[in-house]
């Protein structure tokens, strides 16, 4: 019997014949259809990069799986699967499975040998092809797209992986692979157990958006492994994987790079909790997410996403590292934790005992009620983190391009100074770091921007989706009438989340003309976006 449950599902109750006995192995077979609904995306072939062919996708995270098939959709249970999926001739399909196989009729079958979450089940079905990027990794896209993508990440994962593995343990899903989604596809990327899902933004032809994939790759240790137990405590998959990820860059590209991009990282903090307000609710670690038992009370936990969980969990992580004070005894903190829960979904609590406990002389000093730094307050306050990793290690790379911002905002543009700094060797994160300083100094005095338009076509002409969004930022900000086709040719090309909310925001926050631009780029491009974010932009421009 189906029975209301919440604005984003109902509950399949199922009345059994008899009580089973605790421990009794019970079989239930259930007969199902699935087509409509949130969590299964079906694009028509104008949707896909080659055009020719339908494509089908589903996104599970956060709760959108319990309409791809009936489960216990909550990260607290974790469960082994397999598939047999038939599909039409000139199709493949592939799943978030350790091992797979084509049988005869276009038929896959999938097998996932490991316990996982609900949210953790994808499939996709659609006219691609792979090509080997390393002894355990290939790369899949449609035909039109494998080339690029094969050149892009040729020789580099491997070493993310090996990386991963000396730091937090064992790799324990077999196969690493990447799959490039069609444009509309609402994440950058998507950590889907052995195969990792991601947006075809990343093909930039540089290699300067991979910390997407370090940051999918530090997900099969923390978020994949080891599991928050409810979406409230979102932080402990993406907090955790923010420092994984900063660590295995920190290894490969060294600590600069690292806290350049960390820095970046922290702008968005920044803005986030500039728009929200810091005592926003979300701004905690810890979300109150009621559970659903009231059809009107339920928050859907797809709707509390934001960087909080993200960049204020590092915080809290790399605070945790403070408190130890020596790096590779927190590795060895991290190793042993990932050991400890392994194939568990727990709290915060869990995570944190377990640091007092594995640290007792830190639990027998009371780090954990510091005042102001209370273990209690970064979970359960508000507000801007009470500590911040030290980033100057990235300053000999952020300084040059904070200096050319202040420039660039000055009233009587000095162009001798400006001309002589040349940015062409600057990396994509100094330039994305360049144009943050450039937007939270924004509106420039009338003219600067057009100037500084013309002067960088790297930057103002950039094909980078990173480069791209903040140029559209700064061109809403500063009214810019000249570039506003920018902004919609950038939303009618991807339909990212990240990148499409806050353009709509800054679009409807503007003028009059930028208001009609969010409505015309919005009716033209809704029915190529996911429906969650369809919704986010349809309650931004007041439509709902
Ligand atoms: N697991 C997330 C994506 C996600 C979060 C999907 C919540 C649905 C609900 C993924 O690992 C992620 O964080 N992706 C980021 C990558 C970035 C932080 C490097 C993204 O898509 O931008
Ligand atoms: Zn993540």
């Amino acid at each position: 019997e189906s029975r209301p449950f919440a604005s984003y599902g109902s509950a399949l109750h199922i009345a059994l014949p008899q009580e089973p006995l605790a421990g009794q192995l019970l079989t239930l077979l259930i007969d199902y259809e699935a087509g409509e609904g949130p969590g299964v995306c079906w694009l028509s072939p104008e949707q896909t990069a080659g055009k020719q062919k339908p494509y089908m996708y589903t996104q599970g995270q956060a709760v959108l799986n319990r309409s791809f098939f009936p489960c216990f959709d909550t990260p607290s249970v974790k469960f082994t699967y397999s598939a047999t999926v038939k599909v039409p001739e000139g199709f493949t399909a592939v799943m978030s499975a350790t091992s797979w196989e084509k049988q005869k009729d276009n038929t896959f079958v999938f097998k996932m040998s490991q316990p996982i979450p609900s949210y953790l089940i994808a499939l996709v079905v659609g006219d691609i092809v792979s090509a080997d990027v390393g002894p355990r990794s290939r790369v899949w896209a449609e035909p039109c797209l494998i080339e690029a993508a094969k050149k892009e990440y040729d020789g580099v994962i491997e070493e993310f992986l090996v990386v991963g593995e000396k730091l937090f343990g064992p790799y324990v899903w077999g196969r690493y692979d990447i799959l490039f989604m069609p444009p509309s596809f609402p994440f950058g990327g998507m950590e889907n157990p052995c195969l990792t899902f991601v947006t075809p933004c990343l093909l930039a032809g540089d290699r300067s958006l991979v910390d997407v994939i370090i940051h999918e790759i530090s997900h099969s240790w923390f978020g994949n492994l080891v599991t928050n137990a409810t979406w409230g405590e979102f932080w402990l998959n993406e907090g955790f994987t923010m420092y994984a990820q900063r660590r295995i860059s920190t290894e490969v590209y060294g600590l600069p790079y690292t806290c350049l991009e960390a820095a970046t990282g922290r702008a968005l903090l920044r803005q986030h909790m500039d728009a929200t307000g810091e005592e926003h609710p979300l701004n905690k670690l810890r979300v109150v997410i009621e559970p659903g038992f009231c059809l009107f009370l339920g928050v859907n936990p797809d709707d509390t996403y934001n960087e909080t969980p993200y960049e204020k969990g590092y915080c809290f992580v790399s605070y945790l590292a403070h408190l130890v004070g020596n790096q590779s005894k927190f590795d060895a903190f991290l190793q042993a934790y990932v050991n400890r829960f392994k194939f568990q979904s727990i709290t915060a609590d869990d995570t944190l005992g377990f640091f007092l406990e594995y640290f007792p002389e830190l639990k027998e000093k009371g780090v954990d009620s510091i005042p102001g730094l209370e273990f209690d307050r970064w979970l359960n306050t508000p507000g801007w983190p009470p500590y911040l990793p030290d980033l100057s290690p990235g300053q000999q790379l952020m300084r040059p391009a904070d200096e050319l911002a202040e420039l660039w905002a000055a009233d009587g543009l000095n162009m001798e100074a400006i001309e002589a700094v040349d940015i062409t060797g600057w990396r994509t994160y100094q330039l994305v770091y360049f144009l943050d300083q450039v937007l939270q100094k924004s509106p420039l005095p009338e003219g600067n921007v057009k100037r500084l338009s013309k002067m960088y076509p790297k930057i103002s002409k950039a094909q980078n989706a990173e480069l791209r969004l903040r140029w559209c930022q700064i061109v809403l900000k500063n009214n810019l009438e000249a570039e506003y086709s920018k902004v919609k040719d950038f939303l009618h090309s991807q339909g990212k989340q990240k990148y499409t909310l806050p353009l709509y925001r800054a679009m409807w926050g503007g003028s009059e003309a930028t208001r009609a631009l969010a409505m015309e780029t919005f009716s033209a491009t809704a029915p190529q976006l996911h429906v969650n974010v369809q919704n986010y932009v349809k309650k931004i421009l007041g439509l709902e």
